[in-house]
């Protein structure tokens, strides 16, 4: 069992990330944190907890970090996962409770007493991880790897060249990307691997209790979303795959690159510079996502969600 910890901004695409890490086998989720990005730091936290709540994870603590990015109003993705962050179902009071230690110290505690070094999954914005990674310089020597879930080796989606959780906070992004800890990079080119077609849709459904209809009705929201704003028949999924990475690699295929965080470009803030053919002069400094095996990707989930058991 790989120890992970999972720090989001749910999110439709990180609930279903906190699902897969909590009922697969393949890894420890010691904790879940929150960040800013999707929407607002309150509303994030809220949602992990309903997550949690949902599919009955009450021994994983849950800790609230950075309300807004190092140096940057924050920007909220309200156009993808609507006012709540995580619209389309109704939730009700969620039943677990946000612990009261700052996310970055919570993770500094596991990440220091956990007999293992310990794997970090950022699938939001990378202000937690690079205030930790700041704070305590120490811990990069016992972190194992950050998987992401970020950038992409093309184009954006929040701008031509950007993706939304580096362009929220790319100062964080670059402290990550040059902090020597190993990064493997998920970004959009493996992401929209992803896709939430109405046979997905149909796998969740069919998982009963509450917790399967609740997934179809996210992922049914979350798919009117981007057919309107990009016109995509089938949304991707992209935080489970970082997920999934760590799960069993064989998921999702790597390569070895360079990857620059443009921070001031006037027209490419966020980007992720991914250098494909290895420029002299730049040696690798990320595992960069390139395939993702879809058919398998989505058994995998399917099973894990399947194996919770809601209270
Ligand atoms: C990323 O941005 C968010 O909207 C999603 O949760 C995902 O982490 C995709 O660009
Ligand atoms: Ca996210």
């Amino acid at each position: 069992m790989t120890p992970i910890i999972l720090d989001c901004d749910p999110g439709h695409d990180d609930a279903i990330a906190i699902m897969l890490a909590a009922g697969d086998p393949a890894v420890d989720l010691l904790a879940i944190t929150t960040v800013a990005g999707n929407q607002t730091l309150e509303k994030t936290t809220l949602n992990a907890l309903r997550v949690c709540t949902l599919a009955g994870i009450h021994d994983v603590p849950v800790a609230a970090g950075c309300a807004r990015p190092l140096t940057r109003p924050l920007q909220v993705a309200e156009d993808v996962h609507g006012e709540s962050g995580l619209d389309g179902p109704r939730f009700g009071e969620p039943k677990v409770q946000v612990v009261d230690e700052h996310a970055v110290d919570l993770v500094h505690r596991i990440v220091a007493e956990h007999p293992e070094p310990v794997t970090l999954v950022p699938t939001g914005p990378l202000t937690n991880i690079a205030l930790l990674l700041t704070r305590y310089p120490e811990d990069a020597a016992r972190i194992r790897e950050i998987v992401l879930m970020g950038g992409s080796t093309g184009r954006g989606n929040v701008s031509p060249y950007a993706e939304f959780n580096v362009f929220v906070d790319p100062e964080a992004a670059a402290i990550v990307f040059g902090s020597g800890v190993p990064v493997t990079m998920c970004g959009l080119n493996v992401t929209h691997q992803a896709l939430v077609t109405p046979d997905v849709v149909a796998r969740l459904e069919a998982l009963g209790g509450e917790l399967g209809p609740v997934c179809a009705e996210l992922m049914t929201f979350f798919a009117s979303t981007y057919r309107k704003l990009w016109g995509f028949a089938a949304p991707p999924l992209h935080d489970p795959v970082a997920v999934a990475r760590v799960i069993d690699p064989s998921l999702v295929e790597c390569v070895d690159a360079h990857v620059a965080i443009e921070v001031s470009g006037e027209h490419t803030r966020g980007a992720t510079v991914v250098d494909l053919h290895g420029h002299p002069g730049r040696a690798p400094n990320a595992k960069v996502a390139v395939v993702l095996d879809a058919p398998r990707f989505w058994d995998r989930l399917i099973a894990a969600l399947g194996g919770l058991a809601p209270a």
